[in-house]
């Protein structure tokens, strides 16, 4: 069931030569910090190419609940920010929907002012773990209550007097990492945050955009990001670049659809983001970085994915996990029609996701023919090669948008139709996915 009505099941259906230019909508990571950051800064921000999807919306209507002025004005998102610290206490509970980013980096930028606030969510995000955000908030003398195994609904009482915190996050987690730096920022001092292994920078580059005073070195430690507290941010006007996560649907959609040639334009190729194309190259994918160039300080290019019936089975670099731990789900489905093992391992935080995405996927291809092994933190996928992936079967979407889309991806290129039970959550990060696809030419039906 989706969060929000009636589950709507939809098909994929056995499709051929998807053409033309897909449009993705703004990258979701970029959309939830341009409105939170907006909010945290003094006046006016303005963004152009905002991801309406129901887990950013959620975000605009939580910083309003803050105090922050949010609306859109034609097609800009205009934010008039409170300034750090200058968060009111919000009169209601705060409901994030689906959104662990939207969450967590509310839960960091609230935990070091004086109030309180109340947060929930859907039925996917309240299995969520909140724990690895509240253990480093409690350390700059916040508070949290919540149900157990630290998941929501949760009420955390800002520090009245924060203090700065040096943190290693045990986990490879940009939103764990953007809440103890958005809590840093109203604490007196240097916050510094070490990570073992890069994770997408996000915040660090919007920050200094911002112009909060943080710096990023590679020690023998990892990544140590020093930021120093109390800056008055400045607004900013912001263009947010397409979203690779999505770009990656239609993508894998032309790698896999007989006779396929599309054009993805306006990619940002973050190389903290970009390691699923990377990952498809390796496996023999006709994909090119078209008018490479850059833009807002970061690589962008137009991505252009033909049909690629000599798909070869790889072994995915573990340290590549991070970026690109959204698209696994999309990468199996691709590895299903390749020749040969697709091992995937150091992907444990796969099961904490919207839902618990080896768990999803593997069941899943599974019942539609495809050999999956798994273990905690590895799964492989035994490709069947072009044309023997049976398919035909109805598989469960879990709240989870990712998977929802993977399978409709799936089903373009199975013997018999894929169902999904509820393509619901797909608004959540991509609400044009029916219509983008459909006019590649792709088959789908409600
Ligand atoms: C995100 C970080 C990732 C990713 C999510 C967006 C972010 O989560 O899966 O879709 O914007 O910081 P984790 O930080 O939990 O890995």
């Amino acid at each position: 069931m989706s969060s929000h009505g009636p589950a709507t099941p939809m098909s994929a259906h056995k499709s051929s030569g998807l053409s033309g230019e897909a449009h993705v909508p703004g990258d979701k990571s970029i959309s939830h910090r341009s409105l939170i950051f907006g909010a945290m800064a003094v006046g006016e921000t303005r963004v152009t190419g905002l991801l309406e999807g129901q887990d950013v919306l959620d975000t605009a209507k939580a910083m309003r609940s803050f105090g922050a002025d949010v609306e859109k004005q034609g097609d800009t998102w205009v934010v008039q920010g409170v300034g750090v610290g200058g968060f009111a206490e919000p009169d209601h509970v705060i409901d994030c929907g689906n959104s662990g980013t939207g969450v967590r980096l509310i839960m960091g930028a609230m935990a070091t002012c004086p109030i309180a606030a109340t947060f929930t969510g859907d039925a996917s995000l309240n299995k969520r773990p909140m724990a690895r955000v509240t253990d480093p908030l409690a350390l700059f003398g916040a508070r949290s209550y919540g149900r157990s195994g630290g998941r929501l609904p949760m009420t955390i009482i800002g520090a009245e007097n924060p203090v700065p915190v040096t943190y290693t996050t045990p986990v490879p987690s940009a939103q764990v990492k953007s809440a103890v730096l958005l809590a840093g920022l109203n604490a007196p001092g240097q916050t510094v945050v070490i990570e073992r292994e890069a994770t997408r920078d996000h915040s660090e580059r919007m920050l200094a955009g911002f112009g909060a005073q943080i710096v990023t070195e590679d020690t023998d430690e990892g990544h140590v990001i020093t930021l120093t507290g109390q800056p008055e941010l400045k607004p900013q006007t912001i263009i947010v670049p397409r979203d690779p996560s999505s770009a990656a649907f239609p993508v894998c959609a032309a790698l896999i659809t007989e006779g396929s040639d599309v054009l993805v334009p306006n990619i940002g190729l973050n190389p903290t983001r970009a390691g699923l194309f990377y990952t498809l190259q390796d496996m023999g994918a006709d994909l090119t970085f078209e008018n490479m160039r850059e833009e807002g300080g970061e690589p962008v290019a137009d991505l252009r994915a033909k049909y690629s019936p000599d798909l070869k089975g790889i072994e995915v670099p573990a340290e590549r996990a991070a970026s690109m731990i959204d698209e696994y789900p999309v990468l199996s489905v691709v590895a299903a029609f390749a020749e040969g093992k697709t091992h995937m391992p150091g992907v444990k935080e796969l099961r904490v996701k919207e839902s618990d995405r080896i768990d999803a996927m593997a069941t899943g291809l599974r019942a539609a023919g495809v050999d999956v092994d798994e273990g905690e933190d590895w799964w492989t996928v035994h490709g069947r090669g072009f044309g023997d992936v049976a398919g035909g079967v109805t598989v469960k979407t879990h709240l989870d948008h990712r998977i929802a889309m993977s399978f409709l991806v799936m089903g373009f290129a199975t013997n018999a139709p894929m169902t999904v039970d509820d393509s619901g959550p797909i608004s959540t990060s991509f609400p044009i996915f029916e219509n983008l696809m459909t006019q590649l030419g792709a088959k789908l039906t409600q």
